[in-house]
């Protein structure tokens, strides 16, 4: 399938409850190949953090007017011209009735007005609220002035009351605004990934591994999924859930990583090495805890298996991804490995200072190995789940040609 142009989207969220939504709404706009801007209002920054839809958007949040940083370089009318699309979600009553009486008091609200782009609402309140003539009122004056009004359903309100009102769910306004079809980039690709760090025991308790929390594979899993992969996640020892439709193999050891993915690497046509595999091993494991005698104790390691250069060295290899940290020279580093090792790509993250373990957002370098050269793009620090649809977007067309 071929990927379509992404539509520009300028999410609105005001104040109300169905706010803690909106993340979710900008993902699922996200998944279908749309680029959000998000603009805020007040109250709705009461509700969530600008911090948060910032981090799933990838951009700074529009919040107020003549704040040049909140602006954010681009001003509200051309935020209003930029924008293909604006849905507000969740549309407060109050918001509804300043579009109504095109009051323009807030940048939202303006850009509303100052927009030649479709506007939809998708209204969230308490059922009193909703069936309160003056609402219905607004609402008729919007509906006749050609803004679309999505929702609301029916159903349990977080005020404990039952009825009309409750904001409709991101998944359904995303098809309303950027259709059903996802852009299956990788429809039926068997994807193989690895995920987490690994576990080199020394003895019964104790052992070598780093600080990979994980989180980076779990989100290339996902996001594999979403666009329509068959994904199989290798994970070493995390604490997270699998991704729902993903096959899981639960691994302790760079060995016991090696074997669970050279069994599936030759049936792959996807490889995605982003687990963090210890190099060295203890050459002995002591059957029993270690005692403590002695002022010191020499550990003897060996190499552990190579995985990412073991799948590119095979026979007719997947495509084969590997993701690389460094703590100096990391691109330099990322482009010998790419020719060293035979992967087609390597997303290389700076981890100096150890900010990138554990933490929501990423940014990488992705080093890319193409007739005996390496070219390579960076991707701007973002929510762990963007940036992996970021690189998928950048990977399915390359292993779709190769
Ligand atoms: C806890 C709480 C929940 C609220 N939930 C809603 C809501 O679901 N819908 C709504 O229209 N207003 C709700 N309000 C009231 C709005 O936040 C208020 O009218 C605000 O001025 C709306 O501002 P905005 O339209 O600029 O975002 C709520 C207020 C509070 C304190």
């Amino acid at each position: 399938m071929v990927w379509h142009k992404s539509k520009r989207i300028l999410l609105g969220v005001s104040g109300g409850i169905a706010a803690y939504k909106s993340p979710q709404l900008a993902r699922r706009l996200i998944e279908r190949g749309c680029e959000v801007r998000v603009a805020m209002t007040r109250a709705a920054c009461e509700f969530i953090t600008p911090l948060t839809m910032q981090a799933v958007s990838g951009h700074p949040v529009h919040l107020h007017f003549l704040d040049a940083e909140a602006e954010s370089g681009m001003g509200h009318i051309e935020l209003a011209r930029w924008a293909e699309q604006v849905i507000v979600a969740p549309a407060s009553a109050d918001f509804l009735a300043r579009l109504a009486h095109g009051r323009a008091g807030d940048l939202l609200a303006a850009v509303a007005l100052a927009t030649e782009a479709e506007v939809a609402v998708a209204p969230a309140m308490n059922r009193l609220m909703w069936e309160h003539a003056a609402t219905r009122e607004n609402l008729k004056t919007l509906a006749a002035r050609g803004v679309r009004v999505i929702g609301p359903g029916a159903g349990d309100q977080a005020c404990g009351e039952t009825g009309p009102g409750r904001m409709s769910e991101p998944e359904e306004i995303a098809v309303e605004i950027a259709g059903d079809a996802r852009p299956l980039l990788l429809d039926g690709v068997d994807t193989l990934i690895t995920a987490g760090p690994t576990w080199e025991a020394l003895d019964p308790v104790r052992g070598i591994s780093n600080r990979s929390s994980g989180k980076m594979g779990f989100a290339m899993a996902q996001a594999a999924l979403d666009f329509g992969a068959r994904v199989t996640l290798v994970s070493g020892p995390v604490n997270l859930p699998a991704p729902r439709g993903a096959r899981r193999v639960d691994v302790v050891s760079a060995h016991e990583m090696s074997e669970a993915v050279m069994a599936r690497a030759p049936k792959s046509q996807l490889f995605i090495a982003v687990a963090a595999v210890a190099d060295y091993r203890p050459v002995n494991v002591a059957a029993n805890k270690i005692k403590k005698d002695g002022g010191r104790m020499r550990v003897e390691l060996e190499k552990t298996p190579d995985i990412l250069a073991q799948v590119a060295a095979l026979k007719s290899p997947p495509f084969t991804v590997g993701f690389a940290a460094e703590t100096e020279n990391a691109l330099a580093n990322a482009r010998k490995k790419c020719m060293e090792k035979g992967a087609d790509v390597i997303a290389v993250n700076d981890v100096a200072g150890g900010a990138v373990f554990g933490a929501e957002e990423n940014a990488v370098t992705l080093v890319y190995r193409k007739n005996g050269k390496t070219g390579e793009e960076a991707l701007t620090k973002a929510d762990k789940y963007l940036l992996a649809v970021r690189i998928l977007e950048r990977i399915a067309p390359l292993r779709a040609a190769s």
